[in-house]
């Protein structure tokens, strides 16, 4: 029935099928993909990394801006010649377009992209290996509804060695969606109202993680400090407590959060900051201007001073902790006083990393139709200067690691022999000389200098072991 059961030199039937799924966008959509591998896993599919040996293909998309939504119609031709390809060869292929360009443009994916079987929106996913079957049987699906039911509850968990294989360091999406409604922003029309998961069925997968060997867990959502989840009280429980709770899972050794809205760090919040050893203390928190007259116009509900004075209440309850953001350049009506306004703002916050973008005008958001659209080379050379003094102050934040001792966390095999991957506590890329049997765990590394995106260090103790041998 399915195009690759139709074929002469197909896998005997029961033989595995191969997915390949590539992502876009924020972690939630890299969270999404693993969870999509694992609802297609019982159907008898295996991930692929090579798109012309894949039965199904599944595009994870991203629609924040303009440049991300068109590149998955490049990306799609790309597909769609692999998948000639392969038919030339009696085998088959589906083709799935999956997230926020699923969600925000639906059919029209069809009428541009007619080599496209599936549109599915973030919402059901769960409802992921009907929609492959039915398009496969040769019709056309769409399926963006948000339904009722809760999509993470009846989506199946990843087998122990898959997790296993997946690294000790993962996400756990625990909110999404968006009620803020920024002026310039998609999110809330594309995962939909704010929905935050119970707590239990969060402490089950962060027990099932650790128990695969699972380290760190990123607790993932649009508005993660915005969660809300019900406890097993009945309760409400904010973030915060959220996270004192999974700081008592046996081998969570480290938490993390994102992404966070300026607006609800509470003082529970904050509070675990200061409580919580596992809790890492690195936080990224957007701003996207430091113009008080642009973030009204964005609709942030905050002020500059108002975050100068939540940063500065984090870091009197952890004072290593390092700051990252966002950035909007050229939002409509930015004139070069409120860019001055954000490069201030910069200075006098001081992050440790950023990521900054051109204003990108998104259908069906209020800024779009704004007046004062900022000319495009205007809006280069602002992001050119806030980079400079961005990478600048990144620069620095890695120079004044040198010399220290941090822990890392080691995750993966490194790009040289001898050469072991890991984080430290700041989020920083460490290449550390190490045995790979420590992959997994969290080590001493005295840092001993500095490249253009990872720290290079050593385990103390290392250079000696050498010597005597
Ligand atoms: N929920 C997060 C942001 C998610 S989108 C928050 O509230 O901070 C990630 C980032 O993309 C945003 O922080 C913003 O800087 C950027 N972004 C979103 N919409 C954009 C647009 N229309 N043009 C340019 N950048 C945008
Ligand atoms: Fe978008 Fe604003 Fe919601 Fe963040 S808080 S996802 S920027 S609407
Ligand atoms: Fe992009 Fe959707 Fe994430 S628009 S940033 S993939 S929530």
């Amino acid at each position: 029935m399915t195009p690759d059961k139709t074929s002469a030199p197909s896998p005997a039937a029961g033989a595995a099928k191969t997915v390949f799924i590539k992502s876009y966008g924020c972690q939630m959509n890299v969270y999404d993909s693993q969870r999509m591998a694992d609802a297609l896993a019982p159907e008898g599919y295996v991930e692929t990394a090579a798109v012309e040996e894949a039965d199904l293909v599944i595009l994870n998309t991203c629609h924040i801006r303009e440049k991300a939504a068109e590149k998955i119609y490049s990306e799609l031709g790309r597909v769609r010649l692999a998948r000639d390809a392969r038919r030339a060869e009696g085998r088959g292929m589906t083709i799935a377009v999956a997230g926020c360009v699923a969600q925000a443009e639906g059919e029209e994916i069809l009428k541009r992209a007619p080599a496209v079987d599936l549109v599915v929106g973030p919402q059901t996913y769960h409802r992921l290996p009907q929609l492959v079957a039915a398009a496969q049987a040769s019709r056309k699906v769409v399926d963006t509804e948000f339904p009722l039911e809760d999509k993470f509850g009846r989506l199946p968990a990843a087998p122990r060695e898959k997790t296993r294989a997946r690294g000790p360091a993962a996400f756990l999406t625990v909110q999404e969606g968006c009620d803020k409604f920024c002026t310039f922003c998609v999110v809330p029309y594309t995962r939909g109202a704010e929905t935050s998961r119970p707590v239990e069925a969060i402490l089950a997968e962060a027990r099932r993680l650790a128990e695969a060997g699972v380290r760190e867990i990123t607790l993932l959502g649009q508005n993660v400090n915005a969660y809300h989840g019900e406890g097993p009280d009945g309760r409400s429980w904010p973030l915060g407590r959220l996270l004192a709770r999974l700081a008592e899972v046996e081998g969570v050794e480290r938490l993390r959060y994102t992404t966070s809205h300026p607006r609800d760090m509470d003082e529970a919040l904050i509070a675990a900051h200061r409580d919580l050893p596992q809790l890492m203390p690195y936080l990224h928190l957007p701003v996207q201007s430091g113009s008080d007259r642009i973030l009204e116009a964005m609709n942030r509900r905050h002020d500059a001073a108002q975050y100068h004075r939540l940063v500065e209440r984090v870091r009197a309850a952890r004072p290593d902790i390092a700051f990252s953001s966002d950035f909007i350049v050229g939002f409509p009506g930015e004139t070069e006083a409120d860019f001055a306004a954000t490069l201030r703002l910069i200075e006098d916050v001081g992050y440790a990393g950023a990521y900054s973008f051109k204003y990108s005008p998104r259908p069906g958001t209020p800024g779009a139709t704004l007046e004062g659209q900022v000319p495009e080379p205007v809006m280069a050379e602002r992001l050119a200067r806030l980079q400079a003094v961005t990478e600048g102050q990144q620069k620095a934040f890695n120079r004044e690691s040198v010399g220290r001792t941090m822990d890392v966390l080691l995750e993966r095999r490194g790009k040289k022999p001898g050469q072991v991957t890991g984080r430290s506590p700041w989020l920083q890329a460490v290449q550390v000389e190490a045995d790979e049997a420590l992959i997994g765990t969290v080590v001493p590394v005295t840092i001993v200098a500095t490249g253009t995106w990872s720290l290079y260090g050593e385990m103390p103790g290392a250079g000696e072991k050498e010597a005597v041998a």
